[in-house]
């Protein structure tokens, strides 16, 4: 009788998808596509995978880039934190390990932004280790097969998920056996109308034998996202083809890092004299934008600022809008420009 893991393994050989980063056994490439991974679908990924490795093949050429060009290949993906985190994790990489992604999962784990996630992917995929992990989709997939109905999030869930993921990983080829969860997950095991007809592991499904499979995993108790009153002010200087805009970096909380229109909670007229931007402000706001977030929802007023004077600075930048391809701005950015603009 062939185990669950010689099932999923099976089923891999057979059924996964050929992506780019399945053709790499470079931790470093790993690394970067996991991160990328991370809150993105597969196919919005693909294409930032092969930019950024394209431009940043090694680690010693990623911490060799300034923070300005990383965000730039990241430039729509979101989650910028999660870019900078990789960048000094890689740094540290370089300056600790000569460049070389540590084989020791501690030392792995102690670097800037790898997680027990990140690590486990980076050492069962790279380094062929016995690593267990698991994230959205490993979750849906083996709540449903051992039957576990506490909520998604809930401590004694994460654990008993880690606990049932360390228990399949041993053996051989522990990096394929990880990904055949995530594959099942992402492709048979799907939140909706999941295709249990096909599921290689069916028959060891404690779900499926009891008719559970569309009651689990029990979704998390999470809070509807805080709605937040914003205004956003986009300041420019110069008429027609010489027109520009003013953005402003460092001190915007949610996109630390990014050039951004300036905004803030509170008066266009604040927002404006923060960014030590002084300008004619428009008295009404000419459109609204929201944005959601996992914890808020942004409802930003967007202001139009116009004969925008200030003094240029490492905080503050006026930038001709075809030139923001060369900077990294968040999709929030470009969708308070695209208010104000109509670009
Ligand atoms: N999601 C996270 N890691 C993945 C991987 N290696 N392949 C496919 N989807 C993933």
């Amino acid at each position: 009788m062939a185990t669950v893991r010689q099932k999923l393994l099976r089923w891999y050989d057979a059924a996964a998808r050929d992506l780019p980063w399945r053709h790499t056994r470079d931790p470093y490439a790993i690394w970067v596509s996991e991160v990328m991974l991370q809150q993105t679908r597969v196919e919005t990924v693909i294409p930032y995978y092969r930019r950024f490795l394209e431009s940043f093949p090694t680690a010693r050429a990623l911490a060799e880039a300034d923070e300005d060009a990383v965000l730039s290949h990241w430039s729509g993906l979101g989650y910028y934190r999660r870019a900078r985190m990789l960048h000094a994790g890689v740094r540290e990489v370089v300056d600790q390990y000569g460049g070389k992604v540590p084989e020791d999962r501690d030392a792995r784990r102690a670097l800037p932004g790898v997680g027990r996630y990140t690590a486990g992917a980076i050492g069962s995929i790279a380094f062929d280790k016995e690593e267990p992990i698991v994230d959205g989709n490993v979750a849906r997939v083996l709540a449903r097969l051992s039957r576990i109905d506490t909520p998604i999030g809930a401590s004694a869930t994460t654990s008993r998920l880690w606990e049932e993921a360390a228990r399949l990983v041993p053996g051989r080829r522990p990096g394929d056996l990880n990904q055949a969860l995530m594959e099942l997950g992402a492709t048979i095991c799907t939140p909706k109308q999941p295709g249990c007809e096909s599921c290689p592991v069916a028959g060891e499904c404690l779900a499926y034998a009891s008719d559970e499979v569309d009651a689990l995993p029990v979704p998390r108790v999470r809070k509807p996202p805080k709605k937040v009153k914003m205004a956003a002010v986009v300041a420019t200087r110069g008429r027609g083809a010489d027109r520009k805009v003013w953005l402003v970096k460092g001190d915007q909380p949610l996109f630390g890092g990014l050039w951004g229109v300036p905004m803030a909670e509170g008066k266009a007229r604040t927002v404006l004299s923060q960014a030590g931007l002084n300008a004619k402000l428009g008295t009404k706001p000419i459109g609204e934008v929201e944005h959601v977030l996992t914890h808020r929802r942004l409802q930003i007023d967007v202001y139009l600022a116009s004969a925008a004077r200030g003094e240029e600075s490492e905080a503050r930048r006026r930038f001709a809008p075809g030139d923001l391809e060369s900077v990294g701005v968040s999709t929030l950015t470009r969708k308070l420009l695209a208010s104000a603009l109509g670009r």
